[in-house]
């Protein structure tokens, strides 16, 4: 593995990876696959805004140690998530001769590493990948887990399997060319780690909000890393999310997922839907006498001073009732939801009645 000062450990035994964080990381993929998955051929997916420069960059440097290297560039956006693009993928696959001995590396944001880890959990029943995140938001969060998929109409990650990658590459400088509003849906996810699990993590943010708005690479290795942390050790307790370990990751994805399907997905980006959900979630913890009105305080303040929405937005209370039904973690009318009960712990609660929760969008 790639001689890197920071780096994490996903804990899965037999198929444990690690995470390398750092900069200048692209330029050197070809020496980091050929200490952790050594191959000949390689294919290379990515989107069309990553395409130039980040995703040549890992092609040359595949090529230059030594890989036969195929680029695939797909359109971007959540559509690309489709049954169609994956029949693509695996048709480009079998086009380049593409064999158990090959790897995918997937360079892109969670839209791409969805898609591509996908692809090589099904084509010639599996190959290795690796994932390089070039968002925030795949960074600290979908990269990392081994969970891939596509969408069916109307039914977001409804197919889709556990596929752990062979590692994880994050070069922090790939977030130069990420437009603002993309790196701020991410913080929310960082955000949200120190809510559910690390309050010490969560002051940190309080103290470095100036340096995070400003990308300051040694703030952005420091939350990427413990981000990275805390997902690695929950998924090492609960990597097929049974125990229900896992679920804490959900916290304010109740709220977010009725927020993005009722505005039909084009409105909120997901982690602004998640920052609103947060807040709706620990006011509703507050209805229900679990914390105390400043644990929510502080969260809206951070996600404010993050410029990220706080605010909910004027939806028809009906549709978002429905969407807390369809919402899979439903279960005989009433709904769990993720609660906190200060920051730095959460619980999961089940039983709440919908419209309590539908009154906490009041609060
Ligand atoms: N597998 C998981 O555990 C998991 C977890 C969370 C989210 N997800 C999935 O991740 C997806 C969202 O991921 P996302 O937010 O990264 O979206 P995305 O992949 O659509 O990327 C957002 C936008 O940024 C562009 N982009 C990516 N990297 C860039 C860069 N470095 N510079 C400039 N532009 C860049 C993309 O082309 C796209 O337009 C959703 O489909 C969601 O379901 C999966
Ligand atoms: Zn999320």
């Amino acid at each position: 593995m790639i001689d890197s000062p920071h780096s994490v450990h996903v804990d899965l035994g037999p198929r444990g990876y690690r995470i390398a964080i750092g900069t200048a990381m692209l330029e050197r993929v070809g020496a980091l696959v050929d200490s952790c998955c050594p191959a000949q051929h390689a294919v290379v997916v990515t989107d069309e805004n990553v395409e130039q420069p980040h995703a040549m960059t890992v092609a040359e440097s595949l090529q230059t140690a030594g890989l036969q290297t195929d680029l695939v560039v797909l359109p971007s956006g959540e559509s690309t998530k489709s049954i169609e693009m994956a029949e693509n993928l695996w048709q480009r696959c079998l086009s380049v001769e593409t064999s158990r001995q090959s790897l995918i590396l997937a360079v892109g944001g969670g839209v791409i590493g969805d898609l591509a880890g996908f692809v090589a959990a099904t084509y010639a029943r599996g190959l290795r990948f690796l994932q390089i995140p070039t968002t925030l938001l795949s960074q600290v969060d979908s990269s990392v887990g081994g969970k891939v998929g596509i969408n069916l109409p109307g039914a977001k990650n409804m197919v889709g399997a556990f596929w752990q990658p062979s590692g994880v590459l994050i070069d922090t400088a790939t977030l130069d060319t990420l437009p603002a509003r993309e790196y701020r849906a991410g913080l929310a996810e960082v955000v949200k780690y120190g809510v559910i699990m690390d309050e010490e993590f969560f002051e940190y943010l309080e103290r470095t909000t100036d340096d995070i708005q400003q990308r300051n690479p040694a703030i952005l290795i420091d939350i990427i890393e413990r981000s990275c942390q805390l997902k690695a050790k929950i998924v090492a307790e609960d990597e097929r999310e049974e125990s229900g370990q896992r679920a804490i990751l959900n916290y304010g994805h109740t709220f977010a997922h009725a927020f993005e399907a009722v505005t039909g997905y084009r409105e909120l980006l997901h982690g602004e839907a998640v920052a609103i959900g947060m807040l709706c979630a620990s006011r509703l913890a507050e209805r229900l006498g679990r914390i105390d009105r400043v644990v929510t305080e502080r969260q809206a303040e951070l996600l404010a001073r993050l410029d990220l929405p706080t605010s909910v937005p004027p939806l028809d209370r009906t549709k978002l009732l429905e969407a807390f039904r369809r919402d899979k973690k439903a279960e005989g009318g009433n709904v769990r939801f993720i609660l906190p009960s200060r920051i730095g712990e959460v619980e999961l609660v089940e039983g709440v009645d919908p419209a309590e929760a539908l009154a906490a969008l009041d609060d």
